[in-house]
């Protein structure tokens, strides 16, 4: 009878554990990033929940690439995934806008002990929580709502499973390299013995495509990126004029990098928390850096983090690669 409950009540996700970064952190960053000579907004900001809407929207659109070549890929390589991984794995999602991906991948593992997605966004975690309980029955669902960049304790509701880190999307392409290196090496110890990470990672490639992926016909990316002006006129208060501020993205080849702007289109002032800031006509603020790494760089990127590359899939088209890495801080140093 009492496992008759608590099967039924396995389709229900747990209740969601930590603070979303409040609105002090957004104050403080945005008075900060707009006060150096190049303007800039951290692009975690862009993931209120109508930026996470419109970033779901991307994923869709015909340019974007990177979701359904990533998922093909997810798909294509699920059974040799998980015959490279220990059963009874606990799976760390970072980032849970990965629910399509979350199912290709468990079509080839065999019963994860549990499944632990973690956002910065409560709208999105919830939903992702809820589509992983209904989708995959008996599955454990522990959404903790965190931001995956700040260190970042889990429930320890599985101490004995290995885990799996999911850190799909190449959303490891917005760290600069230096950066990307020290978070990997944190996730190292996220994942602890045993430990090992699945994650995506968008190639270099013609600039034309990688330009075209960031500003799509249909306007979706540009709605994206000036959403977080939106956002900071409603929960700072600022008094940003959405009409005279465009999208550019451009591809920086020199840093192997798409880089998302808004570009002031007249010369004018802007509010915000109290501060006023002045733009030039042309004057951009920096909002987001994609990074993108040919399979051997990011290889190498991930062995200097102290993780052993044991599989790499790429499409047909060289357009995007899935890595599966294991932990191995000791291994000898290459
Ligand atoms: C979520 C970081 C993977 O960089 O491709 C998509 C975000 N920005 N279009 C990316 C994004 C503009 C995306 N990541």
């Amino acid at each position: 009878m009492r496992d008759r409950a608590r099967d039924a009540d396995s389709t229900a996700p747990g209740e969601i554990v930590g603070l979303g970064p409040g609105e002090r952190e957004l104050r403080d960053a945005v008075l900060a990033g707009l006060s150096t000579a190049q303007k800039q907004i951290p692009c975690k900001f862009l993931y209120d929940d109508r930026g996470a809407e419109l970033f779901e929207a991307i994923c869709d659109v015909d340019e974007y690439y990177p979701t359904r070549t990533e998922i093909g890929l997810l798909a294509r390589h699920c059974d040799e995934i998980a015959a490279a991984l220990e059963p009874g794995l606990a799976i760390v999602d970072l980032g849970s806008g990965s629910a399509r991906k979350l199912d290709e991948l468990l079509a080839g593992l065999c019963r994860p002990a549990a499944y632990a997605p973690i956002d910065i966004c409560r709208e999105s975690l919830r939903a992702a929580a809820h589509r992983a309980a209904s989708r995959h029955p008996g599955l454990h669902v522990v959404p903790v709502c965190a931001d995956y960049t700040e260190p970042l304790e889990l429930p320890d509701v599985f101490p004995e499973a290995p885990r799996l880190l999911f850190f799909p999307g190449s959303t490891i392409g917005n760290f600069r390299p230096g950066e990307a290196r020290r978070f990997l090496s944190r996730l190292g110890e996220l994942a602890g013995p045993r430990g090992a990470l699945l994650i995506g990672v968008d190639t270099t490639k013609d600039p034309q495509i990688l330009e075209a992926a960031y500003d799509d016909r249909k306007g979706v990316t540009a709605a994206f990126n000036l959403n977080v002006l939106a956002r900071l006129n409603r929960e700072l208060g600022a008094d940003f004029d959405l009409g005279a501020f465009s999208h550019r993205a451009v591809y920086n080849a020199a840093r192997a990098c798409v880089e998302m702007h808004l570009v002031s289109k007249r010369a004018q002032r802007a509010r915000v928390a109290g501060a006023s800031f002045s733009f030039r006509e042309g004057e951009t603020i920096h909002t987001e850096n994609s990074f993108k790494y040919a399979p051997r760089h990011f290889a190498r990127l991930a062995r200097a983090a102290g993780w052993a590359p044991a599989r790499c899939f790429i499409d047909d088209q060289g357009l995007f690669s899935v890595h599966l890495l294991r932990f191995a801080e000791r291994a000898a140093p290459s």
